[in-house]
């Protein structure tokens, strides 16, 4: 059960709301495309009609992943602005929040077309480390072609989803296990295979963008380490944050979706370095500490505070995490460190996390709560 504690009166409505969200709803965009740690719709929904944004304001989520919380400030008609390190995040977001050009679906089936009758030409395979032990040749060449097809479009939104389609099939294609786990298995995917689970992928986004009409322009995505990100690179000012920060030594995003990124022309290892969190800046040999994710996490509230509007909330969800074999309470670290930014703290819920939702770093995987911490900047 979902526990409440509320510093100031004025916050007593957030009493009313189920934080634990038993049945929570299902949300048809989440679903184009695998993401670790994503929230569930309702956090950001029912922060966004409890707290409110000024008008003029945006709604900013300087971890957005999936782009949950932008989607959400899009529906409540805010505008919002979402950054992340992770072009896979970014990408999701941005197909999830822009317009669905209507000939997506046509096209996406003449890509699968040529993909088909050109395959088993000559086709430019990207390079891959270890290419040939995570993907079958045929699989490899019918990834290639439909890649082929997919640079040949011009129009940004159109391309976006189609490689979205790509890169939500990528690890199912290949020889990996699963999403999260590492090992390779001999898979029998042909290249057949590859081509129809792209059509299938298509006309999912298709089906989900077609029961989410949305607001052209309400939303800004930058992909950019949030350390590097200053207030001067925002054209307006924030009136509600709500984020989950990656947590010290817990998920990997940038290992989630390493065959993605090379495949779509990123640098997998480029992002593994300046991803907070990842496990291992904390488990080489004098690696990373606690104190040095409250210094990043400090970095991050000194760009809050510039572009916050006073009056504005900051809302940071958070778990605990385990460094070296000790507990961390981020939590904590995240109310000391709002606190010497000024910002006050006028609610704390402590959630129950749904067994559904439970993470493959089994360290971190017997944690079972979360907390949301609300803060006034005054
Ligand atoms: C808990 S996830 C956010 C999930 C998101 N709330 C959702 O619903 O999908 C944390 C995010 O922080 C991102 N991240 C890690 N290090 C970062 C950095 N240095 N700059 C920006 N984003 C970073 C990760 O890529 C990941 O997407």
């Amino acid at each position: 059960m979902s526990h409440i504690e509320i510093f100031d009166s004025r916050y007593a409505r957030l009493k009313a709301v189920d934080w634990d969200f038993t049945d929570a709803s299902q949300d048809s965009l989440a679903s184009i495309h695998p993401y670790p740690a994503r929230f569930i719709p309702d956090i950001p929904r029912e922060l966004i009609s409890g707290l409110g944004c000024d008008k003029g304001a945006v709604i900013l989520d300087p971890f957005c992943g999936s782009g949950t919380t932008l989607l959400e400030a899009q529906r409540a008609g805010f505008e919002s602005v979402g950054i992340d390190l992770n072009p896979i995040a970014c990408l999701i977001s941005s197909v999830k929040t822009k317009e669905l050009p209507p000939e997506f679906l046509p096209v996406a089936h003449d890509v699968y077309e040529q993909a088909k009758n050109t395959f088993d030409g000559y086709v430019d395979i990207p390079t891959i480390p270890n290419l040939d032990h995570w993907f079958k040749p045929d699989v490899q060449k019918a990834l290639s072609s439909l890649l082929t097809h997919i640079d040949e479009q011009s129009d940004v939104n159109l391309k976006n989803a189609l490689k979205l389609a790509l890169s939500s099939i990528i690890v199912r294609v290949s020889n990996q296990e699963s999403d999260t786990r590492y090992a390779a298995i001999d898979n029998n995917y042909t290249a057949n295979d590859v081509l129809e689970s792209f059509l299938t992928a298509c006309n999912k986004i298709h089906e989900a963008k077609k029961r989410n009409s949305v607001n052209l322009e309400c939303s800004k995505i930058f992909n950019q380490d949030i350390l590097s990100v200053l207030a001067s690179d925002f054209d307006k000012p924030v009136g509600l944050v709500i984020t989950s920060p990656p947590y010290p030594n817990a998920y990997e995003y940038w290992l989630y979706h390493k065959f993605r990124m090379w495949w779509l022309g990123f640098d997998p290892i480029q992002v593994r370095t300046f991803e907070i969190g990842a496990r291992p800046h904390y488990q080489k040999k004098n690696g990373q500490t606690e104190e040095d994710f409250r210094k990043q996490m400090s970095s991050v509230f000194d760009l809050l505070s510039d572009v916050l509007l006073s009056g504005g909330h900051v809302c940071f969800v958070v778990g605990r995490s385990v460094i070296k074999g000790k507990i961390v309470d981020n939590a904590e670290l995240i109310r000391n460190v709002a606190e010497n930014h000024k910002m006050v703290l006028v609610a704390n819920i402590e959630r129950e996390i749904a067994a559904t939702k439970k993470s493959f770093n089994l360290k971190y995987g017997k944690i079972k709560t979360e907390n949301i911490l609300i803060f006034r900047k005054d």
